[in-house]
């Protein structure tokens, strides 16, 4: 009989990775060695997951030597892996470098990976040459069939996508997901069970839902920025740190969205202070 753990679904997705060719580095913060840290940090404390995620913007300006540069840091890692495309990442030029890209009929960089009960749902909100991705009929259609299969099959579905379809009440909603009612009525029309959307592209930390679905986005691997809300002037401010990727654990009850920092300024805590944190008890269920 399997454990709880072994039906417990683990994924760590990753995105805003904005590789530049090796040597090259933009506002002081070199990507290259900061995406070499995630991987190192999947392989010490989530080489279990079922599945790692790339969530667009792999690259600053597509560049194939960028592309290889990604191909050769994440090749440090065994986990699966599913590669999906951003508004700094060109379509055309991914596919023409990509070894084994995962691909829909229509040629976007589309897919699922059915896992544990669930439905990973990859969405390409990608448009070469533009910030503000979306989503075309071919591709909206693409997604209500394969919700339409999830029902049928009584899974549990976990959307990624790389632009936040969520308003964060941010500048950064401009060119957030276009069109983002579009995407919402295919997934309220598939009554598929959706019991997360995850989303990268804003580099800034948040949770909430949207129209309904929790809705979480991640801040990435580049800088972060704070949250400038609606109604405020003048600078925002942009941060070296943390980048951090996403990891969902889901029991298909309890879906856990964690955010796991990588390279981060705060200082760890002399670990004599919590000797109750040392070899502590999970919960035990069944
Ligand atoms: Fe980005
Ligand atoms: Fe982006």
């Amino acid at each position: 009989m399997s454990t709880y753990t072994d039906r417990l679904l683990k994924i760590v997705i990753m995105s805003d990775i904005h590789l530049l060719p090796k040597g090259e580095v933009k506002r002081g913060l070199d990507t290259a060695p900061r995406f070499k840290a995630a991987i190192e940090t999947v392989n010490t404390l989530h080489n279990d997951a079922d599945l790692c995620i790339f969530a667009g913007d792999l690259t600053e300006k597509s560049d194939v030597a960028a592309y290889a540069l990604f191909d050769e840091i994440r090749a440090g890692n065994d986990l699966p892996q599913r590669v999906m495309l951003g508004n700094h990442d060109d379509r055309n030029i991914y596919l023409k470098h990509a070894k084994n890209p995962m691909l829909d009929e229509n040629r976007f960089v589309a897919g699922y990976d059915d896992i544990k009960g669930h439905r990973i749902l990859m969405l390409d909100s990608s448009e070469p040459g533009k910030l503000r991705g979306g989503l075309c009929e071919k591709r909206l259609s693409w997604t209500a069939d394969r919700l339409a299969e999830a029902k049928a099959l009584g899974l549990k579905v976990i959307i990624v996508l790389h632009h936040n379809p969520c308003a964060l009440q941010m500048p950064v909603d401009t060119y957030r997901l276009a069109d983002p009612e579009k995407l919402l009525k295919v997934l309220h029309d598939s009554g598929a069970d959706i019991i997360q959307v995850l989303a990268g592209h804003c580099h800034i930390t948040s949770a909430g839902s949207w129209g309904g679905y929790p809705c979480a986005t991640i801040s990435g691997n580049q800088h972060r920025v704070e949250p400038f809300l609606r109604g405020r002037t003048g600078q925002q401010d942009c941060y070296t740190s943390p980048a951090q990727y996403a990891v969902i654990m889901s029991d298909q009850v309890n879906c856990a969205v964690h955010f796991q920092n990588y390279v981060d300024d705060s200082a760890v805590m002399d670990p004599t202070l919590f000797p109750n944190k040392i070899d502590q008890k999970f919960e035990v269920l069944d």
